[in-house]
């Protein structure tokens, strides 16, 4: 993708078309390997209030919607932190663009039903099926590596509801930094 230049000279995109580009890269990301915003960070908050984060790969983006989908295994931790406390963040940095996003979001997992269900008979058929096949919960103890497959999946699916973005710019001539809120006027803020 072409991203709106933020180098020296050139005029600044309006915060309307930076917030379409944002979401461009965000569809970018989902479909292209090596994308610096497909893996992202996603922060959760622990039954006792404590912060949690880790890894998890982008595999959809509805930009209609303001959904983001992520994939896990229906019995990690994080589900259930999910499930307790539907707020989260994401956090995603992509080099190429020198453009780091932090989106405050509202969770959801699904692990029975049609979004389901068609996700898993695609992925099954994978070698990514693995992520979820483990005989044993993600984070049980064990005495050694195993890498035995379990006889039926642990799919779930996570959904990303963005309620804020705040995005961050990098350039020489200066960094810049933007607000969207849905509902609410984009804004540009110190960096
Ligand atoms: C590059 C990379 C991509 C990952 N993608 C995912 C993912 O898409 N979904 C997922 O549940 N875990 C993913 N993981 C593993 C998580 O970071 C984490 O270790 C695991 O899900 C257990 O997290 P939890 O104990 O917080 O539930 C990924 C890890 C790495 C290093």
């Amino acid at each position: 993708m072409s991203a709106p230049s933020t180098t020296p000279g050139v005029e600044l995109p309006a915060l309307e078309q930076l917030e379409a580009a944002v979401w461009q890269a965000l569809v970018q990301a989902s479909k292209t390997r090596g994308h610096g915003w497909r893996t992202a960070t996603l922060a959760t908050v622990t039954p006792e209030g404590l912060p949690d984060a880790r890894t998890v790969v982008l595999r959809e983006v509805r930009p209609a919607d303001h959904t983001l989908l992520f994939y896990t295994d229906a019995r990690s931790p994080k589900v259930a932190q999910m499930r307790a406390q539907a707020r989260g963040l994401v956090v995603c940095w992509c080099p190429a663009l020198g453009w780091q996003l932090r989106l405050q979001v509202a969770l959801a997992v699904a692990d029975q039903g049609l979004d389901v269900s068609s996700r898993w008979a695609r992925l099954k058929l994978t070698p990514a099926a693995q992520d979820y096949l483990s005989p044993l919960p993600p984070g049980s103890r064990l005495g050694a590596p195993q890498v035995q497959a379990a006889s039926r999946g642990h799919f779930a699916v996570v959904t990303a509801r963005v309620l804020a973005a705040d995005w961050l710019g990098l350039a020489p001539s200066g960094h810049r930094r933007a607000r969207f809120e849905p509902g609410t006027p984009a804004q540009w803020v110190q960096a």
